[in-house]
């Protein structure tokens, strides 16, 4: 179970054990993770589920679908190059250690 850090508009972070397999929005909801609101349930169509990902793991994650990359023209905060949708990235054991940036708005 990698370990998921969520570092909050403030500063605060939050970390945790996250299983293999779900995807960072889904670790984050349910870890009560604030501002990860995911309203599509993860279909890539909503854009509240947008974090910032931390400079060192942006490039190594799989790139992003044509879907999540339209998605992310909509997203409500900026977008910045490490923007992703936290409902298309899948968890893995080599993600030991992956730490998000939560916007300051979903909406
Ligand atoms: S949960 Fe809707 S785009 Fe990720």
């Amino acid at each position: 179970m990698p370990d998921i850090t969520f570092i909050h508009p403030d500063g605060s972070e939050q970390g945790f054990e996250a299983p293999v397999g779900v995807s960072v929005m889904q670790a984050a909801t349910g870890a009560d993770v604030d501002g990860i609101v995911a309203e599509c349930g993860g279909s890539a169509i909503c854009g509240t589920c947008h974090v910032y990902v931390d400079a060192p793991w942006a490039d190594l994650l799989p790139p992003p679908s044509p879907t999540e990359l339209e998605t992310l023209e909509c997203v409500a905060a900026e977008r910045k190059p490490t923007s992703r949708l936290s409902c298309q990235i899948q968890l893995t054991a080599a993600m030991q250690g992956l730490v998000v940036h939560v916007p300051e708005s979903q909406y």
